[in-house]
């Protein structure tokens, strides 16, 4: 699978929007049509050539504003707007966090921010970054950053829900310091695989284990969220390090608000372009060795926890784990 080769390739994704109109109303020649009507060698051909424009790997632009694929969800007075919308400071004092939600719903894509996160004495505060449905049972899956006294690290807790089902916590330290500049988070999902990615670099696979009898998030459209809130009573050490408020107010920084999904309304249970997405494509249906290589990498060196091999919590390994290559 080859996520990572994202930011080096074309600009074709703007081409694709375009285009994707023009596809599903080629999409219905028949087959018999094809063959006959001389109207075909340039419909069919413009056919093929966008069904091909559709599946290729899009290039992820770099400046994509808040405002193309966000709003404010709560406290919106404590966000600032930079460079009109390219980049935004969300805001955390005393009174109230803030935080806010994509526009539309999706069903599979990827989905990336690059985030600044809160510097300096952050503990007790926490910024995350998760896509959530919005029914009982529902689907998530969580970037959460742990903020912590000035020079001791963060921590990057990641956590998937399936059908309300939560409690597959994984904590891990970063290889550099995610306050000092920009980094990418990013969640691939696609019917095979949900993917966490840092800087490109796979940090957790959760796969679709359906025939082990884990649910795997499929048919409930999800939104993007991101908030700064303060959660002194469990965040740093346990809890133990409460939230200094002498230093508010805490500042997280964002910027490249991308989002490449397949847009659905919030009650649709499945995707109108399934199965014809770049991010359905064979590459992408499981890591490929280099990312693999990545994945225990991170494993050997940065994991601090994870519930795979919590034995007092689980007295014997959940389903998914071997699979997703956690034990
Ligand atoms: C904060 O720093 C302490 C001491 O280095 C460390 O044990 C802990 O994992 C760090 N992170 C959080 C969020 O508590």
């Amino acid at each position: 699978m080859g996520i990572g080769r994202l930011p080096f390739l074309g600009y074709i994704n703007v081409q694709i929007s375009v285009l994707i109109t023009f596809y599903n109303d080629s999409l219905f020649i028949s087959s018999a049509e094809m063959r006959s009507s001389p109207v075909c060698l340039s419909t069919c051909f413009l056919a093929l050539f966008l069904a091909a424009a559709l599946a290729a790997q899009p290039r992820k632009p770099i400046d994509v504003p808040f405002q193309k694929n966000y709003v404010p969800s709560w406290a919106g007075d404590h966000i600032k707007y930079f460079n009109d919308g390219n980049e935004i400071q969300l805001y955390l004092d005393k009174y109230t966090g803030t935080g806010f939600q994509s526009k539309g719903s999706y069903l599979f894509g990827h989905f990336s921010m690059q985030m600044k996160l809160v510097p300096g004495d952050s503990a007790g505060t926490v910024t995350a970054f998760y896509l959530s449905s919005q029914n009982s049972e529902h689907d998530e899956i969580d970037f959460e950053f742990l903020g912590n006294r000035t020079g001791q690290p963060y921590i990057l807790q990641t956590n998937v829900f399936t059908g309300g089902k939560g409690d597959r916590e994984q904590r891990n330290y970063l290889w550099f310091d995610p306050t000092l500049g920009y980094h990418e988070y990013s969640i691939f999902w696609n019917s095979y695989l949900l993917l966490f990615l840092v800087d490109n670099v796979p940090i957790r696979v959760f796969k679709n284990n359906k025939d082990l009898g884990v649910r795997f998030p499929f048919n409930q459209p999800m939104k993007i969220y991101s908030s700064l809130w303060n959660a002194d009573d469990w965040a740093t050490r346990g809890g133990l390090e409460k939230t200094n408020w002498i230093n508010a107010p805490f500042i997280a920084s964002y910027r490249s608000f991308h989002i490449d999904g397949c847009e659905t309304s919030v009650e649709a249970k499945f995707c109108a372009t399934q199965g014809r997405r770049w991010w359905d494509q064979k590459e992408f249906q499981d890591l490929d060795d280099a990312q693999y290589r990545q994945l225990a990498w991170v494993h050997q060196k940065y994991i601090i926890y994870n519930y795979c091999s919590d034995r007092s919590r689980y007295p014997t390994v959940p389903q998914e784990c071997s699979r997703n290559k956690d034990v």
